[in-house]
């Protein structure tokens, strides 16, 4: 008598493929990148080592990286320049040399890298170390060459990461960036501190209200009909909306193969509105409150052109319902923090069109997990 035993499926942990498994391990991710980290309605980075006056006499913010990762850093963007209320920067690593950027000693860079050895962003640091700049990581792999080279490292804990398109290295890499953020805001003191201990409150409840998204994919891996015979995707979003909107974009090109685009809901009708007809699904994010309306009237124009259309908003916006053709409720949480929760059901979607469709979802077609080569 032989058990065969296979280590790749052992490895999977009862999954299907290492993505589905990264995803459904988000919670835990989210949890363990928070731990140690949150005190008393303060943000204790120790691993960063800034004096007050290091952080007053940074006059811009300069953030630059690859794929899903230049999609944390462009929530970074929102997040630190609403808070610290100092410019930000965001740059995709193969461009921002050749831009002749503007970095020098008073300029923070933030370098985010989930390998933590793309070849871009690792020349991108050099070169910002080379420009006088104090440089940050958020990078998933401990004595990377991103976290050797650079001052300080702020580490996500997500664990290893297979699967080609990247899931729980992007929330961490968001919670890095919100720890980050409100690290320089409790130093500046550009908000008051009542308002510094809600959000970490809010912070907190992530993990599980990650745990209730998954709950329910189920309703998600429903929505897959919707892909059938699709050859193009509209993503539509305002605000953090947007940045998530290319996130999950990207996820859906990556492993499904349907040409995907993300675009903010209200520059729709300068051009793209004439891309939409009723064999273009539209995948509608409405986690901003203070934008909810707008982002409706934006899904109504897209519904007047017979888009199929998913939504996304928040638990207990009943009304949405009406206008969208999908509705997925996602837990309640303040608008800065929605993009932890909003992408996971755009992963799942990704993920279960991929498996519809018969594709290699760890590893597609022409994608690397690093890319080393500039
Ligand atoms: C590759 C991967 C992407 C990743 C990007 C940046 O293209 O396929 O998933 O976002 O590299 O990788 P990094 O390790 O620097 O985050």
């Amino acid at each position: 008598f032989q058990v065969s035993w296979d280590p790749i499926s052992a490895e999977k942990g009862g999954y299907e493929h290492f993505m589905l498994k990264e995803i459904f391990e988000q919670p835990k991710a989210l949890k363990d990148t928070l731990s140690g980290r949150l005190q008393d309605g303060e943000v204790i980075l120790q691993e960063v080592d800034l004096t007050p006056e290091d952080i007053h006499n940074f006059n811009k913010v300069a953030i630059v990286a690859c794929g899903t990762a230049y999609h944390a850093g462009l929530i970074g963007r929102k997040l630190i320049e609403k808070w610290v209320r100092i410019p930000v920067e965001v740059d995709i690593a193969s461009e921002f040399r050749y831009r002749a950027p503007l970095i020098d000693d008073r300029t923070l860079v933030i370098v985010i890298s989930q390998s933590g050895e793309t070849a871009d962003t690792l020349a991108a640091l050099k070169e910002s170390k080379r420009l006088g700049a104090r440089v940050i990581a958020i990078t998933n792999v401990v004595g990377s060459s991103v976290a050797r080279e650079a001052d300080d490292v702020i580490y996500t804990w997500a664990g290893p990461e297979i699967a080609v398109a990247s899931t729980k290295a992007y929330t961490t890499q968001i919670e890095g960036i919100v720890l980050l953020a409100l690290y320089l805001t409790q130093s500046k003191g550009t908000m008051p501190e009542e308002w510094i201990g809600e959000i970490i409150g809010e912070l907190r409840k992530i993990p599980e209200k990650a745990e209730e998204i998954l709950k329910n994919a189920q309703a998600i891996e429903q929505m897959v009909s919707l892909f059938d015979d699709v050859t193009s995707a509209f993503f539509l979003g305002r605000g953090l909306d947007w940045s998530v909107a290319l996130e999950g974009a990207l996820k859906l090109k990556e492993i499904s193969y349907i040409h995907a685009e993300a675009y903010a809901a209200g520059e729709l009708k300068h051009g793209t509105l004439a891309l939409i007809t009723e064999q273009t699904p539209v995948i509608a994010l409405a986690t901003q409150r203070d934008l909810y309306e707008k982002t409706l009237s934006n899904i109504i124009e897209v519904k007047a052109r017979d888009a199929k259309v998913i939504g996304f908003t928040f638990a207990g916006n009943s009304s949405f319902e009406k206008t969208v053709d999908q509705v997925f409720f996602l837990p309640d949480t303040v608008n800065e923090l929605a993009p932890l929760l909003m992408v996971i059901p755009l992963q799942l979607l990704s993920y279960y069109v991929s498996v519809a469709r018969d594709n290699d979802v760890d590893k597609p077609r022409n994608l690397a997990k690093s890319v080393t080569v500039e």
